[in-house]
């Protein structure tokens, strides 16, 4: 298992790195490769020397200018992540992180971000987050999106309240745990339906098989194993679990994918629950965009956007607090949260596809959390609307973060760029 630390600044390295281990380009570029212990990052030119190898001296030269120059090139990529793992066939795991830290606690306890009641300010803002919206299907119930939902009792209230809910959970205990403190609440949440990808992105309820005689390697979201079908890989995940939960003389739906949140599409959503095109009326998030690695923040509110219609609204619960009073470190376990400041929102979601406005900012007190005791930490709450008309199943409005890319618009403008010299090369060797 493989795992990555974002690159340090050459300030940091600078004064972290002891006097008996002097900065050369190498141990800045030896410090800097995917390992997420800065402590044993920064511990590998040391180690190197203890072997006391006497090197050439003109090897020695080639080594430090080869060095120098994949330094150049380390200083020119994107920050690599540490937060998240890779697994053995090359995609990453976010989940388990969450799995073998916040949820991995005795019976009976609950992880520290998890509320024992509904969530105030959800409370507070409900009415102005849906005023005036009516859902896509007449007679039908708006669609709430709980992204990363952990065992809240906001879905539940949530539908209590008129709304149909959809959560999304990575870790399986956390859904167990759902449905075990609200089983009074929540009927029909008995089992789970494991979803299968399709044809052209598209996914139905149905286990996927690939017979293989012998064990090639473990793949995600698939087990090996011996079942009705024969020998080879079942698939395990994502899933759906599907509830009701009654609301005055109606009941309505409450489904919980498991499964990791930047997989979901809005065809995962349309096969898997009542939400037939696949995309929701509003999204509930606190404890989600925070819970994001910062490299990973566009690519969080890319899939979210995705799965908002055009007028969709997210109400965000984000915590603004000085990063560098609580910076990263693999072996804390906080961040996260980490901090999301206006700046951050604003820039993720920009004023051309979005609107935003702030509804409260009050301070947080977080000095219980060891890591946040003297940290100012403020609670901000934002209402963001997705611009575009109204009406469910309509085209999605032009978000920069929910279409394409950034790095596919840059590359898009390179080749443009290239293409442009080449062919006025080509004109001008013509005259
Ligand atoms: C900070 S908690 C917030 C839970 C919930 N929103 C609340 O207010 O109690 C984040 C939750 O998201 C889950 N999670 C983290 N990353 C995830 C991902 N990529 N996909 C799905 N779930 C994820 C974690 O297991 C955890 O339960």
């Amino acid at each position: 298992m493989r795992s990555l630390r974002p690159l340090r600044s050459l300030r940091s390295l600078r004064s972290s790195a002891t006097s008996a281990t002097p900065l050369t380009p190498a141990s800045v570029l030896l410090a800097q490769r995917p390992a997420c212990d800065p402590d044993s990052a920064l511990a590998l030119p040391g180690r190197q020397h203890d072997h006391g190898k006497e090197r050439p001296q003109g090897a020695a030269l080639f080594g430090f200018v080869g060095a120098a120059g994949a330094v150049a090139l380390a200083l020119l990529q994107p920050p690599v992540q540490c937060y998240f793992e890779e697994n053995p066939d090359g995609s990453t795991d976010r989940i388990k992180r969450w799995a073998t830290r916040s949820w991995a606690i005795p019976a009976g306890q609950a992880p520290r971000f998890h509320l024992k009641a509904v969530n105030p300010m959800l409370e507070k803002h409900l009415a102005r987050w849906s005023k005036g919206m009516s859902p896509a299907e007449e007679g039908s119930a708006l669609s709430v999106l709980v992204p990363l939902c952990g065992k809240t009792f906001d879905m539940p209230f949530l539908c209590e309240n008129g709304y149909g809910v959809v959560g999304v959970e990575g870790v399986p205990r956390a859904i167990m745990e759902f449905r075990a403190e609200h089983r009074m609440r929540v009927k029909g949440f008995k089992s789970r339906d494991i979803l299968s990808p399709g044809e052209k992105g598209s996914w139905e309820k149905g286990v996927s098989f690939g017979p293989s005689d012998q064990f090639a390697g473990s793949r995600f979201g698939q087990v090996f194993k011996k079942g009705e079908q024969g020998i080879g890989y079942y698939r395990d995940k994502p899933a759906v679990w599907s509830g009701k939960v009654n609301a005055g003389k109606k009941s309505l739906p409450l489904h919980v994918i498991e499964g990791d949140m930047f997989d979901v599409t809005p065809q995962m959503i349309s096969a898997a629950t009542f939400v037939k095109d696949g995309r929701f009326d509003l999204a509930f998030d606190r404890g989600s965009l925070v819970a994001i690695p910062p490299e990973s923040r566009e690519q969080y509110v890319s899939t979210l956007s995705q799965l908002i219609r055009p007028g969709g609204r997210i109400l965000l619960v984000a915590l603004d607090y000085d990063q560098e009073k609580v910076p990263y470190n693999s072996k804390r376990n906080a961040p996260p949260p980490f901090s999301v400041t206006g700046e951050h929102v604003r820039a993720l979601f920009p004023a051309g596809a979005w609107s935003v406005e702030v509804l409260e900012d009050h301070v947080e007190d977080m000095s219980s959390q060891p890591a946040f005791k003297d940290v100012k930490v403020r609670e901000v709450v934002y209402l963001i609307e997705k611009r575009g008309r109204g009406g469910s199943g309509g085209p999605t409005a032009s978000s920069g973060q929910g279409g394409i890319p950034p790095c596919v618009l840059w590359l898009g403008g390179a080749v443009a760029v290239l293409g442009g010299a080449a062919a006025w090369i080509f004109a001008g060797s013509r005259q």
